[in-house]
């Protein structure tokens, strides 16, 4: 059988920090499905077809990686795409208690699907999409933070005015 794994989120925009759960969960699994939140209520910087074009961009030689769109309830999706776990990230304590309450709901949910945390790793462990935009919003060099064509995006945004 083989083994897959959703790697959920909102991505917007995607980090050095989620480059490196995705990598260290390709050696756990036969597939990584990385589900980007298609949110209309969510306020995003970058579309949803934008992420999805970015992600796609960035993971092009992970040959085990697939980037999908996802609405509704997590645990239908996992269903659906027979895949056995979700992994998250883990930065800090901060994190812990949203990522229980999550992790508890999509097992009361559906006790089919397990949720695994990876922890960050330390150079990322401050990392986050937010920051990420503030600094890019207020010039800063975000260079360490994300990969070129997501910096390039970034800074075409800010340019737009976003
Ligand atoms: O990157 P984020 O914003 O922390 O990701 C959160 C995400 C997308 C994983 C979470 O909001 C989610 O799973 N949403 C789907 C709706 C759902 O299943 N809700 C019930 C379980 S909490």
């Amino acid at each position: 059988m083989k083994r897959i794994v959703v790697y959920p989120g909102s991505f917007d925009p995607p980090t050095y920090g989620h480059l490196d759960i995705i990598q260290r969960v390709l050696t756990l699994f036969d597939k990584v499905i990385v589900a980007v939140m298609d949110n209309p209520n969510k306020c995003s910087l970058f579309s949803i077809d934008e992420r999805i074009k970015i992600f796609k961009e960035i993971t092009r030689r992970f040959k085990k990686v697939e980037v999908d769109k996802f609405k509704g309830l997590l645990v239908n999706y996992v269903k659906k795409k027979k895949a056995q776990a979700v992994v998250r990230g883990l930065r800090a304590i901060s994190d812990f208690e949203y990522e229980f309450q999550m992790a508890q709901m999509n097992r009361e949910l559906s006790t089919e699907v397990e949720t695994i945390f990876m922890m960050t790793s330390t150079p990322y462990s401050y990392l986050s999409s937010s920051i990420v935009k503030e600094i890019a919003k207020l010039g800063g060099d975000i260079g360490k933070f994300v990969p070129r064509p997501v910096e390039w995006m970034l800074k075409k945004k800010m340019k737009e005015g976003k």
